[in-house]
């Protein structure tokens, strides 16, 4: 009785740190490809227990994160040892390392970015899924257990998109999606130069391609009112899914602490004909707009141990380890 009630108290304790210290981010791939996740934080944000690593079809793993983290998290495609260096390389979301961790190398464009600062100002956490630097795979960002809405974009762009766009693999075939800055480098694409604000940086064409097909996701530099998400920090962790099942997705996800975005679907309807037939991700989807699902990853959730006790302290198993 003494030991529990010595025990109790630390119980509580390391709750609410894991509370205040950790957001578990949980990476799933549900293409039908092998996808090598990179992760990145933000200048004097902590680094992660991972920096990269490997997700083969269906796997998840889950990656713990400070709950003060910021940076981003991309999706690497076609990767392997380049046969004459011997240096790990991947056709897209390069980050130069040669290895499979990026070890603070960031994305090469075309590559879909989710962004997340979290217990940013007001205690909120804020997150994206951005196409400015152009897309490489489908990717959505659910939070689970908070009042925000699942954001990202659903659709395989690297088909649909305009020739003067697309990247072209050892086939032929699209393998990604460039954004009109990276291919034309206009300043009006970039928002630099004279169109360096969000008065004089004005969607284009090009930019309401991407928005079109994927009208929570980040289009252009200064598409902050329909592209940024907010959740409470602290309550919350985010299930990052690559090629999400479209089927397994609720269709209003418009979270009520969101509400310039309340009104936008995760995937444009009348786009999503798109999808049909199965891309590269192998969804083939249509969208289910009667779907009232809760946003779930599908596949088995094989996570690994990261950094000891940060990990411990972060996962429900740690948590409900003491038998109370
Ligand atoms: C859906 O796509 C159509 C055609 O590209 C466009 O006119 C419409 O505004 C889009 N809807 C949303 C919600 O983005």
């Amino acid at each position: 009785m003494a030991t529990a009630r010595l025990l109790l108290p630390v119980t509580l304790l390391l709750t609410s740190l894991s509370r205040a210290w950790c957001t578990t981010f949980t990476l799933t791939n549900s293409c039908a490809y092998t996808v090598w996740p990179g992760l990145l934080s933000s200048a004097g944000s902590p680094p992660l227990a991972t920096t990269g690593f490997a997700l083969a079809p269906g796997e998840s793993r889950a990656v713990d994160a400070p709950a003060a983290w910021s940076g981003r998290i991309w999706g690497r495609t076609l990767c392997g040892a380049d046969a004459a260096s011997g240096r790990f390389a991947c056709a897209t979301g390069d980050c130069g390392s040669g290895t499979v961790e990026c070890g603070g190398g960031g994305a090469a464009p075309p590559t879909t970015l989710a962004e997340f600062t979290l217990n940013g100002a007001g205690g909120n956490d804020f997150y994206d899924v951005s196409l400015v630097d152009g897309s490489n795979l489908p990717m959505v960002v659910g939070p689970q257990g908070g009042a925000g809405g699942a954001t990202g974009c659903l659709v395989d762009l690297n088909g649909p998109c305009p020739a003067e766009l697309k990247v072209a693999g050892a086939e032929g075939a699209g393998i990604a999606c460039k954004s009109a800055c990276e291919a034309f480098g206009r300043p009006e694409d970039c928002c630099s130069g004279a169109f360096s604000s969000p008065a004089t940086c004005q969607p284009s064409a090009y930019s309401q391609f991407f928005k079109n097909a994927c009208p929570r996701a980040y289009s252009y530099a200064y598409d902050d009112a329909t592209s940024t998400f907010t959740c409470t920090s602290g309550s919350v962790s985010y299930l990052v899914i690559f090629c999400p099942s479209i089927s397994s997705l609720k269709s209003s996800v418009g979270g009520s602490t969101n509400p310039s975005t309340s009104g936008l679907p995760l995937i444009n309807d009348t786009v999503s004909f798109l999808n049909r037939g199965g891309g590269s991700n192998g969804n083939g989807g249509y969208y289910d707009a009667s779907s009232s699902a809760s946003l779930t990853a599908s596949g088995p959730l094989l996570s690994h141990a990261g950094a000891a006790v940060l990990a411990w302290l972060c996962t429900a198993r740690g948590r409900h380890w003491l038998p109370w």
